[in-house]
């Protein structure tokens, strides 16, 4: 039985012409940098950013770390939403990892206000107080809900982080959902921040890696970083070739992503199940299991049972997420699933 796999877009395999660039690839010791397609790769994630270099990171949570312990000093303070990827779901990494001290925003709308960062900016003089060095925003925003912050939100957050003197980065795993979605070009958002990490692993499709993007200075600062913890990889052309075959050919197919989450979330509501309202809805359904009959783990493996896999968020609170191996027609058959187990 074909199961439709809508616990995340990284499930996604790598396609045949995929495998061919991955093949072919021509590759050489990254750690000396002598890999042509990851320096290649590199010079494109850099370009079209905006930023000065980029780097490969083997995951997102890697390319979010090394831009902490790049800028930031132990003791020294991390804004970010206590529903930020960063705070919730990286095991903690820049704390163990770098020293930095979280502080957390409210992101409930995806974004924090500007209002909270004068009031969460720590430099101000009291010597009880750590410096505050980085904000961290995210867009798309996963945890609630998936939406795509709109350019105009973002500025104005990103430039008040700027001008309170913050190293603003943007944890963009999903960034390319959130241009697509508002019709912008990556740079609408990249100008406004310092470093951007982006994922080449998520809806872009390619079996791994990330890119980190910045200033030469603070991109040689993560090099040296990777190597520290591990993360100097040698032949790494076999990956950064899918990386930017992705990079070229799958941004423009995400919006059947997004039209595919409207369409599941549509039949959910129209079988009333409670789906989340999201603002600028990209590849994201969120909705509450309602049964009384089941719980969290049987209704998972009823669904699983059915031909569905769909991963539980948080009590009663289930994600789906359109990917480019699931289909229009999938959508149907997985909403009606979810429905024929909610009474
Ligand atoms: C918003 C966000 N940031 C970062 C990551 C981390 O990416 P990775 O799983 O490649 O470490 C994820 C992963 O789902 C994510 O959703």
């Amino acid at each position: 039985m074909r199961l439709i796999d809508l616990r995340s877009d990284t499930v996604t395999r790598p396609s045949e012409e995929m495998r061919e660039i991955m093949f072919a690839a021509e590759v050489g010791d990254d750690v000396y940098g002598d890999d042509p397609s990851s320096n290649e790769l590199a010079s494109y994630a850099a370009e079209i950013t905006g930023k000065e270099e980029a780097l490969y990171a083997c995951s997102g949570t890697m390319g979010n770390l090394l831009a902490f312990a790049s800028v930031g000093k132990p003791g020294e303070s991390l804004l970010t939403g206590t529903n930020s990827h960063i705070w919730t779901d990286e095991v903690g990494g820049f704390s163990a990892v770098t020293g930095l001290c979280p502080y957390p925003l409210n992101d409930r709308e995806g974004i924090p206000d500007v209002s909270e960062l004068a009031h969460a900016n720590r430099a101000d003089g009291d010597i009880h107080h750590p410096e505050t060095t980085i904000l961290a925003l995210e867009n798309t925003h996963n945890f609630t809900g998936g939406g795509a912050i709109s350019p105009e939100k973002f500025a104005e957050v990103a430039r008040e982080g700027r001008r309170l003197g913050f190293h603003v980065h943007l944890d963009g795993a999903r960034i390319f959902n959130a241009t697509v979605y508002h019709g912008v070009d990556v740079k609408v958002y990249t100008k406004e921040v310092d470093t951007v990490q982006f994922c080449l692993s998520k809806g872009l499709g390619a079996p791994m890696g990330s890119m980190l993007c910045g200033t030469r200075e603070v991109i040689e600062r993560a090099r040296k970083w990777r190597k520290r913890i591990g993360g100097g990889q040698r032949q790494i052309g076999i990956a950064a070739s899918a990386g930017l075959y992705a990079l070229k050919n799958n941004i423009p197919r995400l919006a059947e992503d997004h039209s595919n989450a409207r369409m599941l979330a549509d039949l959910l509501q129209k079988g009333n199940v409670e789906v989340e309202n999201t603002a600028n809805m990209t590849n994201m359904v969120f909705f509450k299991i309602k049964s009384e009959r089941l719980t969290d783990k049987e209704f998972l493996s009823f669904c699983k049972e059915k031909g569905l896999l769909l991963k539980v968020v948080g009590p009663r609170r289930v994600r789906l997420v359109t990917h480019m191996d699931v289909y229009a027609e999938d959508m149907k058959e997985a909403a009606d699933i979810i429905i024929g187990l909610m009474d």
